[in-house]
C-alpha cells in the first residue's frame, strides 16, 4: 500500500506534493520521492525512509517546478532503498504507482528484446519502460497509457508525467483507490482524500478500470473500454473528518471495496515477490519444526479467519490445529501439550475473553503469537511474537477488510510453517504464493458482482431466515456470510456445513427459505452441489456462490449464481468471500438499517 500524489499547478508543486505525501505516510513511508518539469525535463528527488529525508533533499537541491507527481512507498517488490524508490523515469515518463503489477516479469521480457532493460528492481519500472516504448514509437501521451493499461495484469493505481507536457497528467485505477481533486486554477491527484484536503474539497472519484486525462482545465475520464465516462464530483468531508468515506454511502461498502489494496498491503508484508516466497519478518521465539500442536482462539469473524487458517495448517504445514472461540476456550481449562504455540486473533486486540484465553495458555508455558491489526493493543502486548494484518483501520462495525487481512496473513504463516516442517516442496510453495500474489486483482473481479448480487439482495431482505452452506473451507466462509447478515440486516441466518444438512436443517427448507451455497470448484465441489440437489428437491431458493467451472457441475435448480474467477482452491476462501459481505450489506441497504452501527453492537468488545 503505497500514497500516490500529483499536481497541475500555477505556482511551484515540490512543496505541496511533499505535504500531500505526509498525508498519506500512513500508507508507507520506506522511501518517498516526487518528480517535477524543469524546463520541459523530468527531474526527480528521492530519498530513502520516512518523509523528512526527502524534505532534506529537497531543500538542499530544490525542484521549482510547476506540475508534478509524488510517492511515499511501502516496499513490494525490491529493497526499500533510494534507488527503488518511486517516481520511476526515463528521460520521456515518470510514474509513481500503488499496488502490484502481477505480470512485470512478462513485460520486462518482452521490452528486453528491444532494449529496454531496467535499472531498479521495481515492478512499477516495467510500466515506465513500457509507456517509454510506445512514445518512441510515435503514439502521443494518451495512445501510450491506453495501451500499456492493457498489458497489465494486476491491481494497481498510477499517475505519469510526461516529458514537455507542462499540463498534462494522466492516471489510471484497477483496484487501488485514485481521486482527482478540482481547484479553481490547479488540478490535483491523490489515493485519498485526506492528502488532497489542504488543497480542494472538490473530488471526482474514478471507478474501477478507469483512467483520466487531467489537464489544468479539467480531467477527462474514461473506463477500461475507453469510452468516455461521466463521473459526478463530489465534496469530501476529509478536512473536518479523521477519516473519510470517499465515494461511498457507508464506512463498510468503503471498506469492502478496500480489499483489493489491503490484501495487497498485507501481502507486500508477508511475500517477498521477487523470489515468489514467504519472508517472515517476525523474530520467532520458536521453530515451527518444533510445535507440537496450535492452538487457536478468537471470537466473531476473527474465530471464522481462524477457522480456515485450520484447514490451512492443517493441510499445508501438516501441523494439528485445535480452535474455539476465546469464550469457551477460557474456561474448558484445557490440556495444552509441551512446546506448542498459541494464536489469537483479534481486528482490535481488545476482545477481553481472547485477552483472558491468552493470559490463560501464557500460564501453561505456550509460546504465544498474535494475529492484530492495532498494535498498540493490550493482546499485542502481551504477545511473544505479533503478526500484523496491516489493513488499516475498520470503522464499520461489521468486520470486513480485517478479516480477508486476517486470512491472507493466516495463508502466508502457513505457507511458512509448511516450509519450516518440510511440507512443502519449494515449488508447491512458489504455486501457493502465486496463487496470493493474484488475489488482489481476482477480489476485484469479485466485486464486479455487485449489480446482480444488489437485485438478490431486495429479495433476500424479505426473508424471515437465510441458510449458507459450505464445505471444507467454504464452511467458515458460510459461517462468516450468515454472521455478517445477522449483524447488519438483523435477519436471521445460519451457517452450516452442507453435509450436516441431511442430520437436521433439512427440515427447515420450504420455498421461503432462500439456501445460500459457497461452492467454488475444488475437489469437494461435488459434494456440495449434491447437497444442494437436496435442498432443490424440497422447493429451497437456491443462490449459488461458485465459477465458471462449478457452473458447469450444476444443473438447473438453481434461483441465482453469482459467478466468481477462477483461482487455485488454496485462496478461493478468501474470494468467496466477497460476495457473503456484499449480499449482507445490500441486504442491509434494502433495508433500511444503520449499516456501520448496527444495534447492539460494538467494534471492541473489551467485556465477556
Ligand atoms: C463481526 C465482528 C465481530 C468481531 C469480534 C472479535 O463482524 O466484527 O464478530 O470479529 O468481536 O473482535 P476482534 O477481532 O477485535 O477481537
Amino acid at each position: 500500500m503505497c500514497g500516490i500524489v500529483g499536481i497541475i499547478g500555477v505556482e511551484p508543486v515540490a512543496g505541496r506534493l511533499v505535504d500531500a505525501l505526509k498525508r498519506l505516510e500512513y500508507r508507507g513511508y520506506d522511501s518517498a520521492g516526487v518528480a517535477t518539469l524543469e524546463s520541459g525535463d523530468i527531474s526527480r528527488r528521492r530519498a530513502e525512509g520516512k518523509l523528512a529525508n526527502l524534505s532534506g533533499r529537497l531543500a538542499s537541491e530544490p525542484l521549482s517546478g510547476r506540475i508534478g507527481i509524488g510517492h511515499t512507498r511501502w516496499a513490494t517488490h525490491g529493497a526499500p532503498t533510494e534507488q527503488n524508490a518511486h517516481p520511476h523515469a526515463t528521460t520521456r515518463v515518470a510514474v509513481v504507482h500503488n499496488g502490484i503489477i502481477e505480470n512485470f516479469r512478462d513485460l520486462l521480457t518482452d521490452l528486453a528484446g528491444d532494449g529496454y532493460t531496467p535499472n531498479t528492481q521495481t515492478d512499477t519500472e516495467s510500466v515506465a519502460l513500457w509507456v517509454t516504448r510506445e512514445l518512441d514509437n510515435g503514439a502521443d501521451p494518451e495512445l501510450a497509457v491506453s495501451r500499456t493499461l492493457k498489458h497489465l495484469r494486476g491491481a494497481f493505481a498510477l499517475a505519469f508525467l510526461f516529458k514537455g507536457e507542462e499540463q498534462l497528467l494522466i492516471a489510471a485505477r484497477r483496484g487501488a483507490p485514485l481521486a482527482v481533486g478540482h481547484g479553481e486554477t490547479e488540478m490535483y491527484l491523490g489515493s485519498d482524500a485526506m492528502a488532497l484536503a489542504p488543497f480542494t474539497s472538490r473530488l471526482t472519484y474514478l471507478e474501477d478500470g478507469d483512467w483520466a486525462v487531467l489537464t489544468a482545465e479539467g480531467v477527462t475520464i474514461r473506463d477500461a473500454h475507453d469510452a468516455v465516462v461521466s463521473r459526478e464530483p463530489r465534496i469530501s468531508q476529509a478536512s473536518a473528518l479523521l477519516v473519510d468515506k470517499g465515494n461511498h454511502r457507508h464506512f463498510m461498502a468503503k471498506e469492502i471495496y478496500e480489499q483489493p489494496e489491503t490484501i495487497s498491503h498485507t501481502l507486500s508484508h508477508y511475500l517477498d515477490m521477487a523470489s515468489e516466497s514467504i519472508a517472515l519478518r517476525e523474530a520467532l521465539p520458536f521453530d515451527f519444526d518444533d510445535l507440537t500442536r496450535l492452538t487457536i482462539s478468537a471470537c466473531g469473524t476473527a474465530y471464522y479467519a481462524g477457522c480456515i487458517g485450520k484447514y490451512w495448517f492443517e493441510r499445508y504445514a501438516r501441523l494439528p490445529v485445535d480452535i474455539d472461540v476465546a469464550s469457551e476456550f477460557r474456561y474448558r481449562e484445557p490440556p495444552l501439550e509441551k512446546n506448542g504455540l498459541s494464536l489469537f486473533i483479534s481486528q482490535s486486540g481488545e476482545t477481553a475473553d481472547t485477552l483472558a484465553a491468552l493470559r490463560y495458555c501464557a500460564g501453561q508455558g505456550q509460546h504465544i503469537a498474535s494475529l492484530i491489526n492495532t498494535l498498540e493493543s493490550t493482546i499485542a502486548r502481551e504477545s511473544q511474537v505479533v503478526f500484523p494484518i496491516l489493513c488499516g483501520p475498520e470503522i464499520g462495525v461489521a468486520s470486513t477488510k480485517a478479516f480477508t487481512a486476517q486470512l491472507v496473513s493466516l495463508a502466508s504463516i502457513a505457507i511458512a510453517a509448511g516450509r519450516a516442517r518440510g511440507a512443502l516442496t519449494p515449488e508447491a510453495e512458489r504455486k501457493l504464493v502465486q496463487a496470493l500474489i493474484g488475489l488482489p486483482r481476482a477480489v476485484s473481479q469479485a466485486l464486479q458482482a455487485e449489480e446482480q448480487i444488489i437485485e438478490i439482495a431486495r429479495h433476500l431482505s424479505r426473508a424471515q431466515d437465510v441458510l449458507y452452506l459450505g464445505r471444507g473451507p467454504m464452511f467458515p466462509v458460510a459461517m462468516e456470510g450468515a454472521l455478517k447478515l445477522k449483524e447488519i440486516s438483523y435477519i436471521h441466518a445460519e451457517g452450516y456445513a452442507a453435509g450436516e444438512l441431511k442430520h437436521g436443517p433439512i427440515a427447515l427448507i420450504d420455498e421461503d427459505m432462500p439456501v445460500i451455497v459457497v461452492a467454488p470448484s475444488d475437489e469437494l465441489v461435488e459434494k456440495t452441489l449434491s447437497n444442494m440437489q437436496e435442498v432443490a428437491a424440497r422447493g429451497g431458493r437456491i443462490i449459488l456462490i461458485t465459477d465458471e467451472e462449478g457452473v458447469k457441475t450444476v444443473g438447473h435448480n438453481v434461483a441465482e449464481t453469482i459467478l466468481m474467477p477462477r483461482v487455485d482452491s488454496f485462496v478461493a476462501p478468501i474470494v468467496a468471500t466477497i460476495p457473503v459481505q456484499l449480499l449482507a450489506y445490500h441486504t442491509a441497504v434494502a433495508m433500511g438499517t444503520d449499516v456501520d452501527q448496527p444495534r447492539n453492537l460494538a467494534k471492541s468488545v473489551t467485556v465477556e
